[in-house]
């Protein structure tokens, strides 16, 4: 049993790994060993790396890989994909070279509309409440106006605040609902900021409301804090072309794959068990251009799943259809990212995806990012209706096999080779490598 230590985070690097490595390893140099080589060489890279969090011991790997041929809105993407599951870089890249022939993806941002709230509790009577909210509201945006000033100048800021009756939900539960609008910028912190000023002026001048009693004067505040549900913060991407083209390098016509495609759009439309992994297959392309590009995936994947719950049950992000002889195949998705602030302007790599994309906005960005999620859906639907997903999975997944068995790259050749036209599994590559180490 480990025991607890005090003062860890103010322990040195190598005092910190000191202690985890005997406190947790038996084989403490193998251990440090392993932490240590991840460190990187260039100490201001490291220093960065080891300042972007706390207790930082090391660094931990994920691939960049890329995806080129995204032809979206006439335009040409390679796009940059952080992860590291094996075959989505392959299957968005697949997906791009079959919609480049035919059109491309079409993008459009329908809304770029944020959300905060202050969460308070007012025990009194809700018209006096009402009243004091409608006399101070421009008090309230006016002292913000230090937070906000530099974000008007470029055309953002508050757009509005309403006062919220929840009373029904918590008794005497009431919120500040304040839409924002905060350009390349994500916006965490500048809405944060606003929402604990907001909060301070309502409090003060709930004090000082001569139509309040005593105890409507104390106005507690729960908390103030951004919504990373952004159903107003919206964009669409869609792909069409006419069903008798869909059916290149498959073994079924055109017809036959859009229906089966359609239905198994329809399936996740109807069935949550189908519609979560749908959507798992959606993030692998969304997450791995947020992370990527230095965006926060965690805010990301919450403020999609819950849009995909959105009407009481979970459903799929993406919907198909064929009509008069067209296939259509789209996605509309909340996505707040931003291309300024945060990591993007600190983390070398997030700078070099981004600039790879042409420096985006950060509307440009949703548009990338909502497309690489569609083709991410189309390449596994495509798979699953047709051949099965495994095939080519377990193909891209080979290599990963093979290091799990410490292949040297003479046995990974001769054995790339051979699975070429062998079906791949654990157990197939086992036996072939053995086999192989049994001969030499
Ligand atoms: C695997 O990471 C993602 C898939 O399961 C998505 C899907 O089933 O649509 C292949």
């Amino acid at each position: 049993m480990s025991k607890p230590i005090d003062g860890f985070s103010k322990l040195s690097k190598s005092k910190k790994i000191d202690w985890i490595v005997e406190t947790y390893f038996s084989n403490t140099d193998d251990a440090k060993e392993v932490l240590k080589q991840y460190w990187n060489s260039n100490k201001k890279l490291q220093q960065l790396h080891d300042e972007f969090i706390e207790n930082t011991i090391t660094n931990y790997y994920l691939p960049l890989g890329v995806a080129p041929n995204f032809l979206i809105n006439g335009k040409i993407y390679t796009i940059p994909m952080a992860i590291e599951e094996s075959s989505v870089v392959a299957a968005a890249s697949k997906a791009a070279k079959f919609w480049m022939d035919r059109g491309g993806f079409k993008t459009k941002v329908i809304s770029t509309t944020k959300i905060g709230q202050v969460h308070f509790i007012f025990k009194g009577d809700f018209e006096k409440l009402k009243t004091f909210f409608d006399l101070v509201k421009p008090k309230i945006i006016e002292d913000t106006k230090a937070i906000t000033k530099n974000m008007e100048k470029r055309g953002g800021g508050i757009i509005d605040i309403e006062l919220r009756d929840k009373t029904s939900d918590i008794g005497n539960y009431y919120q500040l609902h304040a839409s924002f609008e905060t350009l390349d910028a994500m916006g965490a912190n500048f809405i944060n900021s606003c929402l604990e000023q907001f909060a301070k002026t309502f409090k003060d001048e709930a004090q000082v409301f001569h139509l309040f009693s005593d105890e409507e004067k104390e106005i507690e505040v729960v908390m103030s804090i951004l919504s990373n549900y952004v159903p107003d913060c919206l964009v669409r991407a869609e792909v069409c072309c006419k069903v008798e083209d869909l059916n290149e390098g498959s073994t079924i016509s055109g017809e036959a794959f859009a229906k089966k495609f359609v239905q198994a759009v329809n399936i996740a439309e109807v069935e949550p068990f189908r519609a979560v992994t749908h959507n798992k297959g959606i993030m692998n392309g969304i997450d791995a251009v947020v992370l990527a590009t230095g965006n926060d995936f965690r805010a990301i994947e919450a403020g999609v799943h819950a849009y995909a719950a959105r009407k009481g049950k979970y459903s799929s992000l993406t919907h198909a259809k064929v009509e008069d002889g067209i296939f259509t195949f789209w996605i509309e998705i909340p996505l707040a990212l931003g291309t300024i602030g945060g990591l993007t302007g600190l983390h070398p790599l997030v700078k070099l995806a981004l600039e790879l994309l042409h420096k985006p906005s950060a509307k440009e960005l949703m548009q990338i990012v909502a497309v690489a999620g569609l083709a991410q859906n189309f390449a596994a639907l495509r798979s699953l209706t047709t051949t099965g997903i495994q095939q080519g999975h377990m193909k891209m997944h080979l290599m990963n096999i093979l290091n799990q068995f410490e292949a040297t790259n003479e046995e990974k050749k001769i054995l790339t080779e051979y699975f070429r036209n062998h079906t791949v599994s654990h157990s197939a590559v086992s036996e072939a490598i053995n086999k192989l180490r049994v001969k030499s």
